[in-house]
């Protein structure tokens, strides 16, 4: 891959009118501090922002006090921000005080928007807000023509994400929302797409013919740290697997999309979902670190789990038998999120002799993080030895990475511009909910496992008849 220049524009083309304001609630929180300032500026780099960027926030702040705050974020994600365009970005941004109850908050919101047609309005607010903003902002008139961009999570189970969308929709419709799952603006999970489709070599093999399993393990080699008070009500089936993690079992497991309107994709993603049962709690183990107990936050003796593992089926065609395995985890030994295709065994070689090893099993391993990559495992022969010997295939997108669209970036200029096509429809969120359902309904007991380990021996049970979890690639 050719190096990019960060000022070329790759984030998503435009689709619908351009929006002509950008309004963000909760600038003064956490989400704001680490990912949206950065946005911003990578956007303002490619000029893909909008002239006026209003931040809402209950903090006594002034205008200079917000742009101090993107100014100080900024520098610490990027050591040398190009001075004019921080600039550029800080003469856009205006803030406007206020508490989220209050409808003076949304009058003062609509004069900051005088004159501006299509605002996007970006909430980054716990999710029991949701409803309480963008009823303000419906009631001061503000919503008619805008966009609103959710953070997730999108409720908490089936029912509730349902009642979510019931309370939103009386508002706003549909194609006005735009639910933000950050995987879905990493390039290397857009990638697989192109991966499997563009290659004769892939796709008449990705199928039950072929494939014997797929694993997707999301591993982190931290813990919750300071979110006690967020993850604990929470734990890792709703913070990554709903969401994040099935997204990505849809990109893997859907059939082509025809077409290039926004709809068509999702439409093919809730297929897969269609096609999947819900999920049986007989394959579903659930850890928790030792230590978890002590973070600020979580409650005393909560069986909140910080590792899942699971096993899910896709009762289609091309699918049907083929276990699909997602394990995630907090403080694991080390960071990795990747699927990995595990192809169908060989049969034994007749030209050698007998009782001579058995050639393995093709993987072809997507690293999604930290480090995107693409790996294949071939079977060869050892010149020393004479017996089969697995090689490696890997082309990595190495420092480059680091040049790439963040994903919000990816997200918020793709919200800007009007192509949903990377936000979680509500259909494929109630989906989603349907198949983790059981398990948030009969959770299994938990089990403690040691930081820095692959999580609670239990988990292994799942994947014995299909040799096991496999040791992510590393960089
Ligand atoms: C978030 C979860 O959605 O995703 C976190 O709430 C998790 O718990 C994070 O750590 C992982 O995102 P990424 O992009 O760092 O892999």
């Amino acid at each position: 891959m050719a190096t990019i220049d960060p000022s070329t524009d790759t984030t998503p083309p435009l689709s619908g009118p351009t929006a002509d304001a950008l309004v963000s609630f909760g600038i003064s929180g956490d989400l704001a501090k680490k990912m949206t300032f950065d946005a911003l500026y990578r956007l303002e780099r490619v000029n893909r922002l909008p002239a006026l960027v209003v931040g809402v926030a209950v903090d006594p702040w002034t205008d200079d006090e917000l742009r101090e705050r993107a100014h100080e974020s900024i520098a610490a994600g990027e050591p040398h921000p190009e001075h004019k365009v921080v600039e550029r970005l800080l003469a856009k941004l205006r803030y406007v005080q206020g508490d989220f109850g209050d409808p003076a908050t949304y009058q003062r919101v609509g004069e900051a928007l005088a004159g501006c047609r299509l605002p996007v309005f970006y909430l980054q607010v716990p999710p029991s807000l949701f409803g309480m903003v963008v009823e303000g902002l419906h009631d001061a008139g503000l919503t008619a023509s805008a966009r609103v961009v959710v953070e997730k999570p999108f409720g908490h189970d089936l029912a509730s994400a349902r009642a979510l969308d019931a309370q939103l929709h009386a508002l706003v419709d549909e194609d006005q929302l735009y639910r933000i799952d950050h995987f879905l603006g990493k390039m290397p999970v857009d990638d697989i797409l192109l991966l499997r489709f563009a290659n004769e070599v892939l796709e008449p093999v990705w199928n039950r013919d072929h494939v014997q399993a797929v694993q997707i393990t999301m591993a982190e080699d931290f813990g919750v740290a300071d979110r006690g008070h967020f993850y604990d009500p929470v734990g890792a089936l709703r913070d990554v697997v709903q969401n994040h993690l099935l997204q990505v079992l849809a990109f893997v497991a859907m059939e082509a999309p025809q077409g290039h309107d926004p709809d068509t994709l999702r439409n093919r993603k809730a297929d897969v979902f269609r096609a999947m049962d819900e999920a049986d709690p007989q394959h579903y183990v659930r850890g928790q670190y030792q230590g978890y107990l002590d973070v600020a936050g979580v409650a005393p003796g909560s069986t909140t789990e910080t590792f899942v593992a699971l096993r899910l089926e896709i009762d289609n065609w091309r699918w049907s038998g083929v276990p699909f395995f997602i394990r995630a985890g907090k403080s694991l030994a080390t960071r990795a999120t990747e699927v990995r295709i595990v192809f169908r065994h060989p049969p034994r070689l007749g030209f050698r002799p007998r009782g001579h090893p058995r050639p393995g099993a093709n993987h072809l391993v997507l690293r999604i993080d930290p480090s995107p990559g693409t790996r294949l495992t071939l079977q060869g022969m050892d010149p020393r030895t004479v017996v089969p010997q697995e090689y490696h295939l890997d082309t990595v997108w190495g420092d480059r990475t680091s040049e790439l669209p963040t994903a919000y970036q990816v997200l918020l200029g793709a919200a800007l511009a009007g192509n949903p096509e990377n936000f979680a429809r509500e259909d494929t969120v109630e989906e989603t909910w349907r198949i983790v359902q059981p398990l948030l309904d009969s959770p299994p007991p938990v089990h403690p496992y040691a930081p820095g380990s692959w999580g609670p021996v239990e988990a292994d049970r799942l994947t014995a008849g299909f040799a096991g979890w496999h040791h992510p690639w590393l960089p």
